[in-house]
């Protein structure tokens, strides 16, 4: 029996990284899957592996920055399974490594809309379905950026904050609506996001870690699961690292001013 048998998630961002390995470990335990993101070519790799695995899913191509797309990926969950139980909105960009100062508007507006903006749509369209159906589980991806500060990423770091502020206010609204919405605060994951960038403009997040190794996708779905499952029935609200420590403090240093 697996923790998620008869449950459907809807995962955004599942073309790659953590999002994929969410895919993966809630297929593996019983969720039929809505795989949700902006990049078809990777997202129909993530599509065949659950399917490989004679597991249930299906593939949708949205924007999470886009209001209208964002509701049809709801829509389009409840009409393919009839409810909608976990979703989890975990799509995400990182931007330039800059500092405040050099911030130009458009960038601003491509992180808030897609961190913060697109955490806030999902959840628009789904708790309204998940309060006609009883209940349901939300589940953010923060970041360590947005509890600890990060030179150069400032705007990334509000957005991630401001997921955590969304988190912690919504289930407070909507607790006693059986509806339990926590977050997730990664930090030093091995994805397409912390690698280097080959410009070399942006210093790779694959800094010296506390437990000399970084974390893996798998990891954090293992985490999501739990958050996921009834293990977790009286979690909620919560803001929960999965950085090796990264965040107690040996991330303080001396902010390194990028070469303008
Ligand atoms: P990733 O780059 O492999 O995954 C991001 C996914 O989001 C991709 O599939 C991408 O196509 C999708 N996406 C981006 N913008 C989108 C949009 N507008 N509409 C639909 N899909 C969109 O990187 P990773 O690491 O798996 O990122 C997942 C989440 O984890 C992000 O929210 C990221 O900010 C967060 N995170 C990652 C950390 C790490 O160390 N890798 C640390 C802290 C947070």
């Amino acid at each position: 029996m697996g923790k998620l048998d008869g449950k459907v998630a809807l995962v955004t961002g599942s073309a790659t990284g953590i999002g994929r390995a969410t895919a993966l470990l809630f297929s593996d335990e019983g969720a039929k899957i809505v795989i949700a993101d902006y990049a078809p070519k990777e997202a129909k790799e993530t599509l065949a592996m659950v399917k490989d695995k004679g597991n249930e899913a299906i593939f949708v191509e949205i924007d999470v920055r886009k209001s209208a797309e964002v509701r049809k990926m709801v829509d389009t969950t409840v009409d393919t399974y009839g409810r909608l139980d976990i979703l989890f909105n975990n799509a995400g960009i990182m931007g330039r490594w800059i500092f405040g100062g050099d911030i130009d508007e458009l960038d601003l507006d491509d992180i808030i809309d897609t961190n913060l903006k697109g955490v806030f749509l999902g959840s628009r369209y789904a708790i309204p379905v998940m309060v006609k159906q009883g209940g349901g589980v939300i589940l953010n991806t923060a970041s360590t950026a947005g509890m600890v500060s990060l030179p150069g990423q400032s705007i990334y770091g509000a957005s991630k904050a401001g997921v955590v502020m969304l988190t912690r206010t919504m289930a407070l609204e909507y607790a006693d609506m059986n509806i339990r919405i926590n977050c997730i605060c990664p930090g030093g994951i091995l994805t397409r996001m912390s690698e280097p960038d080959p410009s070399g403009t942006t210093p790779s997040f694959r800094q010296p870690q506390p437990m000399r190794r970084f974390g893996t996708p798998e990891e954090v779905a293992r985490l999501l699961l739990y958050l996921a499952s009834d293990d977790a029935s009286y979690v909620n609200g919560a803001a929960i690292t999965i950085d090796g420590a990264w965040s107690t403090g040996f991330a303080k240093r001396p902010p390194k001013r990028p070469a303008s």
